[in-house]
C-alpha cells in the first residue's frame, strides 16, 4: 500500500536535518551539475498545474526549486504541502534553466534545482504581510507595507535580503572604522551609560536609583565629558562605537537612541583632527564602493548660511541665494524696507525656467513658504516675451530692478523669489525653498557625493523670549567648545555673540553626519564661557564639577568629533530613514512596536525605587 501524499495539515516538521553547504543567493551558472544542500525559508510558492515552483530564501538571496511529479516525486509530495515562510532543507543538483525560463532580474536566475529531498523543519503561520515586496533583486508589485506592521513583526521584516544587506553594510562600516582607528593608535574604551547629565542640548532620559532614594541617573546624550576626561587621563587617542540617548522629537533621521562613532585626541589642533577624520571617512565610504577626494572642501558657516540658507548645504545642485538687503534698504516697497530697518535681511532665489510657473504653482509656493514660517514670498517672473511681471514691480525703482537682475543673475525665462525677515528665519525658509526646488525641478544629481566641512561657527546662539527680545546666550555646539583664539577678546565685549568657535561639522549631501570641536583645556577659559552661558558656579559644580576639577590638573589641549553612524549607513545604503538601518528602532512616538516598550512599572518596582506614579487627573465634569 502506498502512503498517501502529505497535505498542508499532515506534513509534520522533522527534528533532524542536513546543514547547508552553500548560500542560496550565491549560486551561479558555474555551479551547474554540483550537488548542494540549502537551508532557508519558502519565499514564494506557485503550483502551475502539476509543477511546483518554490523560491527558497536565505540571507544571501533567492534560489528557485522545482518539483515535478514524474521527475522528483518525493520532493513534489513535500513541496506541494508547503506554504510561505515554512522552513526547509533541500538537497539536489543545480541545473541550468532553459533560455526562455531564465530570469535576468535575479543573480541566480539562470539556474534552478529539482531537489531530490526536501525536509520541512518548521511551519509558519500566514505572515501578516507579504515579505518579499521589496528588495534589490525582486519585482515588488505590492503596495508598500505599512511601517507600523513592519516594526511590529520586525523578525519577519528583517528576513528580507534587502534588510540584511543594510546590516551587512553597517557591520562592514563599523569594522572598517575599528580597523582604521586601531591602525592610527586609538584605544577603544567604553564609558558609562548610567551617568550624570551631559549637556548636549536635548532632553535627558532619567533612570531612578533604587539605592539612593530620590536620585536619578541620566542616560548619556553623548560620551562627551568622559572622553575629555580620558584625554586628561593621558590616553591620547580614544574611540567608541557609542550608544547615545536623546529625548527629542523624532524625524526620519533622528532616533531617541542612536549610535555615534565617537573619538577624541590629545595634543592636536583642528587641522590634525580633520585630516584624521577624512582618512576615516575615506575608509568608510570605500565600504560602500564610493571613492572620495580628500582633503575635503571647507566652507565658512556664514557662507553656508548666506548662499544655501543652512549650516548643512546640499551641494549636489547649485541654486545659491542672493542677498538683496542693501538693494531694498531705502525701497518704496514698504514690507522689505521695514524688514531691513528692523535689522533683517532680504534674500532671493533665482529659479531657472520659473517664468512659466502657473498661478497655482505660485500660490502653492506661498503656502509652502508660510508653512516654513515666512510672512509671504514675493516674486518676479521674467517672461521671455513680455519682460518682468510681478505684483510688487510697481514699487521698485529702475535701479532696484537692475540690481535684482545683476545680483541674482536672472535671465529671460527665470523667476526670482524674495523673502524679507530676520536673518535666521529668512535663511531657514529660503534654504528649505531651495531644497524644495532642488527636488521638484529634479536639479539634484543623485550620482554626486558632496562631502564638506562647515567651519567657523558662531560660538553662541541668542536665546530669545516670547516677544523676541534677547535674554541670554546658549552654546551653539556644547559648552566645552573652544572659542577661536582671535575672537577671545569679543567674549568680554558688548557683542560676545560675534565670537566664533573652533567647531566643525561634516556634511554629506545635505545631512549633518558628524560634528566636533577643539575643546577648552584651560580652567579659566572654561569658567568664562560658563559665565557667559549664564551657568553659575554652583550649577556648574553640581552638573560637571568633575570635569572642572580635572581641568585643574594639567589637562592637555584636545579635540574630537562624533559621526552619526545610523545616518551615515542610511545615506550610504540609499535608505529613506535611519530606521531602515537600526535593527529594532522606535516609532515616531518613541515606542518599540515589537516589544511594546515603554510599559508602566509595577507597584512593587515603584516602591523599590521610592517612587509614586502621578498620572494626569481625569477631567472634572463641570456642572452647567
Ligand atoms: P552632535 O550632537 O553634533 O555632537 O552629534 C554628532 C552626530 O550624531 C548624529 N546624531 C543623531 N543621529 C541620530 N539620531 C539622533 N537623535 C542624533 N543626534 C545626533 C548626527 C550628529 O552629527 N559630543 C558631540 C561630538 C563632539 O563634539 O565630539 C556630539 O554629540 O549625525
Ligand atoms: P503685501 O504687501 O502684503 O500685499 O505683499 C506683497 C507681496 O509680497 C506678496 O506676494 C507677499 O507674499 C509678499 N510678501 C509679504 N511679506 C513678505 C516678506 N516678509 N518677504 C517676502 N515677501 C513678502
Amino acid at each position: 500500500m502506498t502512503t498517501p501524499a502529505p497535505t498542508l495539515n499532515t506534513l509534520q516538521p522533522e527534528l533532524t536535518f542536513t546543514p547547508r553547504d552553500r548560500w542560496a543567493g550565491e549560486l551561479r551558472e558555474t555551479d551547474a551539475d554540483k550537488t548542494v544542500t540549502l537551508n532557508g525559508w519558502v519565499a514564494v510558492n506557485r503550483d502551475l498545474g502539476g509543477l511546483v515552483f518554490i523560491e527558497l530564501r536565505d540571507r544571501s538571496g533567492y534560489f528557485q526549486l522545482v518539483a515535478d511529479p514524474q521527475k522528483n516525486p518525493d520532493a513534489h509530495r513535500v513541496m506541494s504541502a508547503l506554504k510561505t515562510e515554512d522552513v526547509i532543507s533541500v538537497t539536489g543538483t543545480v541545473s541550468l534553466r532553459s533560455p526562455e525560463t531564465q530570469n535576468s532580474k535575479l543573480p541566480t536566475g539562470a539556474i534552478e534545482m529539482f531537489p531530490s529531498s526536501v525536509t520541512l523543519l518548521n511551519r509558519s503561520k500566514t505572515p501578516p504581510f507579504a515579505l518579499d515586496w521589496a528588495g534589490p533583486n525582486r519585482e515588488h508589485p505590492d503596495a508598500e507595507v505599512n511601517e507600523g506592521m513592519r516594526l511590529k513583526y520586525r523578525f519577519l521584516d528583517l528576513r528580507r535580503p534587502s534588510m540584511y544587506a543594510n546590516f551587512l553594510l553597517r557591520h562592514n562600516i563599523a569594522q572598517a572604522t575599528r580597523r582604521f582607528l586601531n591602525e592610527n593608535g586609538f584605544l577603544e574604551v567604553e564609558t558609562p551609560v548610567l551617568i550624570k547629565a551631559t549637556p548636549e542640548g536635548a532632553r535627558d532620559y532619567l533612570v531612578p536609583s533604587r539605592v539612593t532614594a530620590g536620585a536619578c541617573y541620566a542616560l548619556p546624550q553623548s560620551p562627551q565629558l568622559f572622553k575629555q576626561i580620558l584625554m586628561m587621563s593621558g590616553f591620547e587617542r580614544y574611540y567608541q562605537v557609542a550608544r547615545c540617548f536623546r529625548d527629542e522629537d523624532l524625524r526620519a533621521d533622528r532616533q531617541p537612541e542612536f549610535t555615534q562613532i565617537d573619538l577624541e585626541m590629545a595634543f592636536v589642533r583642528q587641522p590634525e583632527v580633520m585630516a584624521l577624520v577624512e582618512g576615516l571617512v575615506d575608509a568608510i565610504f570605500a565600504e560602500a564602493g564610493i571613492q572620495i577626494k580628500t582633503p575635503l572642501r571647507q566652507m565658512d558657516w556664514s557662507e553656508a548660511m548666506n548662499l544655501y540658507g543652512c549650516d548643512k548645504p546640499d551641494l549636489r545642485f547649485d541654486l545659491p541665494l542672493a542677498d538683496l538687503t542693501d538693494t531694498f534698504a531705502n525701497s518704496a516697497f514698504a514690507t522689505f524696507k521695514a524688514a531691513v530697518e528692523a535689522g533683517g535681511v532680504v534674500k532671493a532665489l533665482c529659479v531657472p525656467g520659473g517664468a512659466n510657473f502657473s498661478r497655482k504653482e505660485l500660490d502653492d509656493l506661498q503656502g509652502i513658504a508660510k508653512s516654513f514660517g515666512a510672512k509671504g514670498m514675493a516674486y518676479i517672473l521674467y517672461s521671455a516675451e513680455e519682460g518682468p511681471k510681478s505684483p510688487i514691480l510697481k514699487f521698485l525703482s529702475e535701479q532696484e530692478q537692475t540690481e535684482i537682475q545683476t545680483k541674482t543673475g536672472a535671465k529671460p525665462g527665470d523667476a526670482v523669489f524674495f523673502m524679507a525677515d530676520k536673518f535666521n528665519l529668512t535663511c531657514d525658509v529660503m534654504g528649505r525653498i531651495r531644497l524644495h526646488f532642488g527636488k521638484t525641478l529634479k536639479l539634484i544629481d543623485e550620482s554626486r557625493h558632496e562631502l564638506l566641512w562647515v567651519v567657523n561657527f558662531p560660538m553662541f546662539e541668542r536665546i530669545l523670549d516670547e516677544s523676541g527680545a534677547p535674554v541670554g546666550l546658549a552654546a551653539n555646539h556644547h559648552p566645552f567648545t573652544s572659542p577661536m583664539p582671535e575672537d577671545v577678546e569679543l567674549l568680554t565685549s558688548e557683542t560676545p555673540e560675534k565670537a566664533r568657535s573652533l567647531a566643525y561639522d561634516l556634511v554629506y549631501n545635505g545631512t549633518e553626519i558628524g560634528g566636533g570641536s577643539v575643546r577648552i583645556h584651560r580652567p579659566d577659559v572654561q569658567r568664562q564661557i560658563l559665565t557667559l552661558l549664564g551657568i553659575d558656579e554652583a550649577t556648574a559644580q553640581s552638573q560637571f564639577g568633575f570635569l572642572l576639577e580635572a581641568l585643574e590638573y594639567g589637562a592637555p589641549p584636545h579635540a574630537g568629533l562624533a559621526l552619526g553612524l545610523d545616518r551615515l549607513v542610511a545615506l550610504l545604503a540609499g535608505a529613506d530613514s535611519i530606521r531602515e538601518v537600526i535593527a529594532f528602532p522606535k516609532n515616531n512616538r518613541a515606542e518599540c512596536p515589537l516589544s511594546e516598550a515603554p510599559t508602566a512599572p509595577t507597584e512593587a518596582q515603584l516602591a523599590e525605587l521610592h517612587m509614586r506614579w502621578q498620572l494626569p487627573a481625569p477631567p472634572v465634569a463641570t456642572k452647567p
